[in-house]
């Protein structure tokens, strides 16, 4: 409510503003009669909801003063073990938020974004963690590039897979992501998800995007660049024209491979 009343007082009077948890139904179920009932339909849907599936101890990682090249590229993986910790309540919560929360999200709201005149739009915010080339499983990674055969069900037995082998203390011998293995895995599905979703309704736009490396909660503030910045790929697939790409990964504005 506070965002809403500092985006009224900047001048953008059309700003309402609604409660929403991804995890708990009954909240999407209230937000979705909200909007049927206030507007009667949906034009664009952005699923920007995450959790980071892990605990930090965010001095000790400040304490590491990380340089944002070595972050990404993985060089830091083994550095942080000490302060980010995966536990199994973590991402539980974290596939929760990102991959089912989104989906559970999309199924409630579909039927309004049907009715769109212009088609419709969705845009789930993804990650770089969530590209396939960083998943050591050979399976896993060949599973979720093969839009042929890629399915809710498939996808969803991966993420089972993966909790089965965290709970077995088994994620590193059976090729998940040693950094952030639940936001990772969480993401790639995501991103999988986008496609089958995009393959099923073609006369919508549906898209994932990385919205870049930005200074944000979620990354403990190890981010460089700005909010403003990292938004710019998310608007950019809210208001593609019609008969725009569908079912693609986008980093930033630029397309990119999954
Ligand atoms: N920052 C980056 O560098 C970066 C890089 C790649 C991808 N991303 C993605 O960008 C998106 C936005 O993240 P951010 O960087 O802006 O992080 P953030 O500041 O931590 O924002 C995450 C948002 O998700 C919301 N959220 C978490 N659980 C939720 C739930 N169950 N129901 C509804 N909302 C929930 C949080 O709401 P509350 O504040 O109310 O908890 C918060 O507003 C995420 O999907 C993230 O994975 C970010």
């Amino acid at each position: 409510m506070a965002a809403t009343s500092s985006l009224h007082a900047s001048g953008l009077l059309n700003v309402v503003f609604h409660q929403l948890d991804v995890q708990d139904p009954d909240s999407i179920k209230s937000l979705a009669n909200f909007i049927h009932t206030q507007f009667g339909r949906l034009d664009i849907l952005v699923n920007n909801a995450g959790a980071s599936g892990v605990i930090v101890d965010e001095d000790g990682l400040r304490a590491l003063s990380i340089d944002p090249a070595s972050w990404l590229s993985g060089k830091a993986t083994n550095l942080v073990q000490g302060v980010i910790k995966t536990t199994y309540e973590k991402a539980e919560e974290c596939l929760n938020t990102n991959y089912y929360g989104c989906k559970r999200v999309i199924e409630a709201l579909l039927p309004l974004l049907q009715l769109s005149t212009s088609g419709g739009r969705i845009v789930n915010v993804s990650s770089l963690r969530g590209e396939l080339w960083r998943i050591p499983n050979e399976q896993t990674r060949e599973e979720l590039a093969d839009i042929d055969t890629l399915s809710e069900e498939k996808i969803e037995r991966i993420l089972e897979r993966f909790l089965h082998d965290l709970k077995h203390n088994a994620l590193e011998a059976n090729g998940w992501q040693k950094m952030l293995p639940s936001y990772s895995i969480s993401k790639a599905t995501l991103n999988a998800y986008t496609r089958v979703l995009a393959k099923k309704y073609p006369s919508m736009c549906i898209n994932c995007v990385h919205p870049g490396y930005v200074n944000t909660d979620l990354n403990w503030h190890t981010g460089t660049m700005t909010v403003e910045e990292g938004a710019k790929g998310s608007i950019m697939l809210a208001l593609l024209p019609e008969g725009g790409p569908t079912g693609f990964y986008f980093d930033r504005t630029e397309m990119a491979a999954f």
